[in-house]
């Protein structure tokens, strides 16, 4: 049977971002903060196992001196790499080259631009994959399954097969996948590197089954099929049972109290929620929002946009760039129509989780409009946690749009007109129908909850491996 045979054998996961970070305190004590969100969930589930391994990169000083103590927790393996050539690696090729092709993120005029510098930075990438698969060679019994995460590990899979062809190899993409033409900007020899490195796996992941197609339409293209790796698409879905009980807690009542005094008596609130991440087009939210504002002024006064949006990958000049762009479209909104006890928009930019939960309570409109995105759990997270009912408008680009469609507002995550009418609409929805709408959407977006998500992953790369045929 599939189950006996996946609870027998040792699982091992693999990603950049592990489980837990490290910071080192004054008074040099190090202190541990476990990261939060579905992925982690999900994957954590392997902790459950007293042989299971979970392999990451050490991401900062307080990591890096948690590995020299020896201090890391148990079941994680937290790789020391040389500081430069992780930053080559995931700034350089990660962050700024296989993201922005898979959410098609070029400003193409004049970029990306593939150089000397690309090639050093290339070759930082292909030492980091180097220095996992090893790590996972070493740390594998006979026949164990490894599940490798993202694309910054997209080499992994062909690396470790050739260390170790007795284990059982996964690959999961949380991103989106590019569409041929696009992912075609890569240099071939760098392309061809890429996808031979995935399909070394035995089984490949997808949010979705657009990104799952895009992928294999790729591999046609570049070499007429996917060599006999199995393509299988996952959604991953929110953890209803968590977020009902956290979101219940003092901490959030206490946030939620303060947001209400904030926004104001008897007026509606528009919230998003996301990492500063490029992909996540919040300024053409604004400018939608803003719209709204000046086309309707009847809404003035009416409503409140909150929006949190969290730091993220500030080392990246664009997306420091990108971050104040976000803070002055937000200001110039609130001096263009402010008054004296109206703030049109509140925005943070501090990382709160139950501020998060204590907004998606609060929400009577969601807003997520990503230019594309892998899933997006905040859409999903959203109508599980809503006190009243809430209308969402989603980006058809989102991987989470296959699933919730039906019930969302859906908009071209460019067409700021549309957006802003979307907006409209979703203000002015009866509250009957967005408590009926709502209920639908947490049952489709809590269908696959993270457990269940990684359990069936595990399944299939069983089912799938030419050992158990
Ligand atoms: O959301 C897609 C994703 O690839 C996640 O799987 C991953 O946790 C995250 O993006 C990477 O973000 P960061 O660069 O902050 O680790």
């Amino acid at each position: 049977m599939v189950s006996a045979h996946v609870d027998a054998a040792q699982v091992l996961v693999a990603s950049n971002r592990g489980p837990v970070s490290y910071a080192v305190g004054e008074d040099g004590a190090l202190t541990a903060k476990r990261g939060g969100g579905g992925l982690v969930s999900g994957l954590s589930s392997i902790g459950q196992r007293a042989d299971s391994l979970w392999v990451c990169a050490a991401l900062g000083d307080g990591d890096r001196e948690a590995v020299r103590r020896g201090a890391v927790e148990p079941g994680v393996r937290m790789l020391d790499i040389d500081p430069a050539t992780h930053a080559a690696a995931y700034n350089g090729v990660a962050n700024s080259v296989l993201w922005f092709v898979h959410h098609m993120l070029y400003q193409t005029p004049l970029e990306p631009s593939f150089g000397p510098e690309f090639r050093t930075q290339w070759a930082a990438y292909e030492a980091y994959n180097e220095a996992f698969a090893r790590a996972l060679a070493d740390g594998a019994a006979d026949g164990a399954a490894v599940l490798v995460q993202d694309y910054h590990l997209a080499l992994v899979p062909g690396l470790l097969r050739e260390l170790r062809p007795d284990l059982r190899i996964g690959h999961f993409s949380h991103t989106p996948w590019a569409p041929v033409d696009y992912f075609r900007m890569l240099p071939d020899d760098v392309a061809e590197q890429l996808l031979r490195g995935m399909l070394g796996a035995d089984r490949l992941g997808f949010l979705t089954g657009r990104w799952a197609d895009a992928f294999t339409e790729t591999c046609v293209r570049y070499l007429g099929g996917t060599s006999g790796t199995r393509i299988g698409v996952h959604g991953l879905g929110a953890d209803a049972d968590f977020l009902r009980e956290r979101s219940r807690r003092d901490d959030v009542e206490e946030r939620l109290v303060a947001l209400r005094e904030r926004v104001g008596e008897g007026r509606k609130v528009i919230v998003r929620v996301d990492r500063t991440e490029l992909s996540k087009n919040i300024v053409r939210g604004l400018h939608a929002y803003r719209l709204l504002l000046a086309e309707h002024p009847e809404w003035r006064e009416r409503v409140v946009h909150v929006a949190f949006a969290y730091p993220s990958r500030q080392d990246l000049a664009v997306y420091r760039d990108y971050t104040a762009e976000v803070s002055r479209v937000a200001a110039e909104i609130n001096s263009a129509f402010g008054t004296e006890g109206w703030t049109p928009v509140v925005l943070h930019v501090e990382d709160d989780f139950a501020r998060s939960l204590a907004a998606y309570r609060l929400a009577d409109v969601a807003l997520v409009n990503p230019i594309r995105d892998g899933m997006n759990l905040v859409a999903k997270e959203v109508p599980v946690v809503s006190d009243e009912g809430c209308a969402l408008v989603l980006s058809r680009e989102a991987g989470a749009y296959e699933e919730l469609g039906e019930d969302a507002l859906g908009v071209n995550p460019y067409d700021v007109a549309g957006t802003a009418a979307a907006l409209r609409s979703a203000l002015a929805m009866p509250v009957e129908e967005r408590a009926e709408r709502t209920k639908r959407l947490a049952a489709a977006g809590t269908a696959l909850p993270p457990g269940r998500w990684f359990a069936d992953q595990l399944a299939a790369l069983s089912a799938s491996a030419p050992a158990d045929t």
